[in-house]
């Protein structure tokens, strides 16, 4: 029997809100509003995935698969000096162990699923699949019934990836109000929530924080469902060399 590991998100007060972090086993969805901060998130989860083991990490690259913006790898090697800095004992090249690919349709990322990635995950050590986002590729359907069938298809590769590899899976979503006063909800309704296993959402707090002489905004991790963790949300902030609390 497999052993289930965590990856950190190398910020306490998320690690603790979901008791250690993202877990490797199903699906988990990361949702919020533009701006929020999920690719910021998943920037620097692709580099904790790097890590050993013992400092948080998966010991083990990642597939990040972009259908929506191009790959911010400016931003990724910013943050990879950091890394660096932060953890001079470790040699690990970062920018290597990102393997990105674009995407423009769920035809083509159903594809890379299917095709591209079982062969890239047994040549190359992956231990994280990024999906940024699903919610690009699947809000454009009309017949809503071939949308469902798409994404258990979809689904289906990355939790046979998963449980082969012992990996990581994050989708990311994301989210639409009915009304000003309800809050944000997930896209791709009932057919899409119950393939994940995991869903978290993040959100900007009307609140600044002082950090190094700038005023940033506070944002909040909030998790919607979870097997194993009860509800439960904490605050963090993106800084120039990443996430912090
Ligand atoms: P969409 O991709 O548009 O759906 O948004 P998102 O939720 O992925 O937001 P993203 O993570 O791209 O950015 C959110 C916030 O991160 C921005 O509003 C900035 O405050 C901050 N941010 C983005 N890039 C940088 C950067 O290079 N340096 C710093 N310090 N902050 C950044």
């Amino acid at each position: 029997c497999m052993k289930w590991a965590r990856l950190s998100f190398g910020c306490e007060a998320l690690d603790k809100c979901t008791q250690g972090g993202i877990v490797t086993r199903g699906i988990t969805e990361i949702c919020g509003v533009a701006g929020s901060g999920k690719t910021q998130l998943l920037l620097q989860l692709s580099l904790m995935s790097q890590l050993p083991l013992e400092f948080g990490g998966l010991g083990a690259g990642v597939a990040f698969i972009c259908t929506e913006h191009a790959f911010p790898s400016k931003r990724l090697h910013e943050l990879s000096k950091t890394f660096t800095q932060k953890y001079p004992s470790i040699n690990i090249n970062y920018l290597a162990q990102v393997h990105v690919q674009q995407i423009h349709n769920s035809e083509q990322l159903l594809k890379c699923c299917a095709e591209h990635l079982p062969p890239l995950m047994a040549s190359e050590r992956i231990r994280l699949i990024i999906i940024d986002s699903v919610a690009a590729v699947f809000r454009t359907y009309s017949d809503f019934i071939q949308r469902a069938r798409d994404m258990r298809k979809l689904a289906n590769c990355l939790l046979n990836l998963g449980d082969r590899y012992n990996c990581a899976v994050i989708c990311v979503n994301q989210v639409t109000s009915i009304s000003k006063k309800q809050s944000e909800i997930p896209c791709l309704g009932l057919a899409w929530s119950h393939l994940g296993r995991t869903r978290l959402r993040i959100s900007k707090v009307p609140k600044q924080i002082k950090y190094d002489d700038k005023l940033l905004t506070v944002r909040k991790l909030e998790i919607i469902y979870s097997p194993e963790t009860p509800i439960a949300y904490a605050e963090f902030l993106i800084t120039g060399e990443g996430i912090v609390n």
